[in-house]
């Protein structure tokens, strides 16, 4: 079976009603992404932090994973698929896709702030007081800007087997996630899906680009892989 590894970003997941990261004026749903998503936001306010989280918990589970996702599992029956998803939700999951790996965490997990090897399973608030098994306070298992990547090295593994690569729905700006292109075997097909395209097709010598949205693009993609 030939190999497909899919990167995923923010965008897959628009068309379920998750806003991106970059919708307006670079903030998300309306913070600014220092203030939510590093170890200075967190430090400053952590309440803040977790209501934010705790907001987008529950928007997740109000939500539903789209025919992007859901034509992702069926590409299933013809390769072996690998997904690396940028995205904290697990709308992935629930389409049913096999192999991911989420680079930046997890939503519907907790970690001790602490011992980072103490992660939960978490579907509802993570309050401050609420504490790991070692009486450290919990916060969300999310990579925050200026945190180390954990699943870098084995997404850079699985991008070096690819016989294809799908790209889609990601600004290419979050690093180290967008240098993630560059460990793939010479002349690899790159399909790159999104409405506003944020690659240049002279640095790649295979690149098709598809700028729509997710759900037709992807199922272009299928037309040209089956
Ligand atoms: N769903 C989620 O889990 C979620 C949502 C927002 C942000 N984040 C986090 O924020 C960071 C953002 O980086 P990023 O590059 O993934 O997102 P980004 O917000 O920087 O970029 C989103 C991209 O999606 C594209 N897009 C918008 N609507 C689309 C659609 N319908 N179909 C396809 N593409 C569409 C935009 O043109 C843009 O290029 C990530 O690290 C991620 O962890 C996650």
């Amino acid at each position: 079976m030939q190999k497909i590894v899919v990167l995923t970003g923010a965008g897959i997941s628009a068309e379920s009603g998750i806003k991106t990261f970059r919708d307006a004026d670079g903030l998300w749903e309306g913070h600014d992404i220092m203030e939510v998503a590093s170890p200075e936001g967190w430090h400053k306010n952590k309440t803040l932090v977790l209501d934010f989280y705790n907001q987008r918990r529950k928007q997740l589970l109000d939500v539903k994973p789209n025919k992007a996702h859901v034509l992702l599992v069926a590409l299933e029956k013809k390769y072996s698929v690998n997904i690396i998803t940028q995205n904290v939700d697990d709308l992935h999951e629930r389409a049913g896709s096999s192999n991911i790996t989420h680079l930046h965490g997890e939503l519907l997990k907790s970690r001790s702030t602490l011992n980072s090897n103490l992660v939960y399973d978490c579907t509802t608030n993570i309050n401050i007081g609420d504490t790991c098994e070692e009486n450290h306070q919990l916060r969300p298992h999310i990579v925050w800007f200026g945190e180390a990547v954990p699943m870098l090295d084995k997404a850079i593994e699985i991008t070096k087997t690819a016989d294809i690569l799908i790209i889609i729905g990601t600004s290419m700006q979050v690093y180290p996630a967008a240098s993630l292109v560059h460990y793939i075997k010479p002349n690899t097909p790159i399909y790159f899906v999104d409405p506003k395209p944020n690659i240049t097709k002279s640095k790649y010598a295979n690149l098709t680009i598809i700028a729509e949205k997710a759900s037709t693009g992807v199922e272009k993609i299928m037309a040209l892989l089956f």
